[in-house]
């Protein structure tokens, strides 16, 4: 596992948008893994800036997100709900700026009829495409990756959740209370990749800011790997793990100077 802290939210996000738009410079049919929340969203401008002025082409990308609440999506007869989906912030905030085709992205279906079967297609559909080339992720105020809440098994599938309150009063502040919904109208469940799901992506990109996160991350990379705290699975993961800190975020960290000791000596070899 790679920790690379920078000094701030859009130093944090120009160096997780290189990570990305390496992945499709080297393989322009690739498969992301792409999140949600407001901590990717400078990552998101910056690739979106990368398309218009330097030609990064998505026309070949294929993305799957990693979560959707369950009882919304796109759908027509209910606007106001829409907006509120995690498709329609994928839409707004990255696929309608890139020249992405849309039948190459996939947000887990809210409004499904059967979500266990819809779980199980979706995981379906990520073997088919073959597999996530790099797995974009935040992280929840309770330690959370997508929606995989506390106790949620760390080789965990596609599968519904319970939302904790922690993640509903998180994420009311963020989306809901500023397009007037009361916090009782929050969709309580989600669907969401389990922690298998995401340890089998090719490589991972996980990107904190600010000093709410920092105690978070510090339990998330430095403490016990428990199902309290899906992200500390992070800490299993195989393959190539890059952790992109601002400052804040990485300010309880106890190996921070090692951290930054090993991006020197790394980029001296390259
Ligand atoms: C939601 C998403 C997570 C995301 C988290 C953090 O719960 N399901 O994937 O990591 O929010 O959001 P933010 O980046 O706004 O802190």
């Amino acid at each position: 596992m790679d920790v690379i802290i920078r000094d701030d939210y859009q130093a944090m996000s120009l160096y997780a948008a290189k990570c990305i738009a390496n992945v499709i410079k080297n393989k322009p049919d690739a498969v992301l893994g792409l999140a949600t929340g407001s901590t990717p969203l400078g990552t998101y401008n910056e690739l979106i800036r990368m398309h218009r002025e330097e030609g990064l082409d998505f026309s070949l990308v294929t993305t799957f997100n990693l979560d959707e609440y369950l009882g919304i999506g796109i759908d027509m007869t209910k606007p106001y709900l829409q907006d509120q989906s995690y498709a329609r912030f994928m839409f707004e905030s990255l696929f309608k700026h890139v020249n992405i085709d849309l039948n190459r992205t996939h947000v887990p279906d809210g409004l499904a009829k059967d979500p266990t079967a819809f779980c199980e297609q979706y995981e379906a559909a990520i073997k088919d495409a073959g597999g996530i080339d790099i797995q974009l992720l935040g992280i929840g105020g309770d330690g959370h990756w997508a929606f995989n809440e506390p106790g949620a098994s760390l080789f965990s599938r596609t599968h519904v959740e319970v939302l904790t309150k922690q993640t509903l009063d998180d994420n009311y502040e963020l989306f809901y209370e500023k397009a007037g919904f009361s916090r009782d109208e929050m969709p309580h469940f989600a669907l969401t990749m389990g922690v298998g799901t995401i340890l089998d992506a090719r490589s991972l990109l996980m990107l904190a800011s600010g000093s709410k996160k920092a105690s978070v991350v510090a339990k998330a990379l430095e403490g016990p790997v428990t199902s309290q705290i899906t992200s500390s699975a992070i800490q299993l993961y195989t393959g190539h793990a890059i952790v992109v800190l601002d400052e804040e975020a990485s300010s309880e960290l106890k190996c921070k100077d090692h951290y930054s000791h090993v991006e020197k000596v790394k980029t001296q070899l390259l």
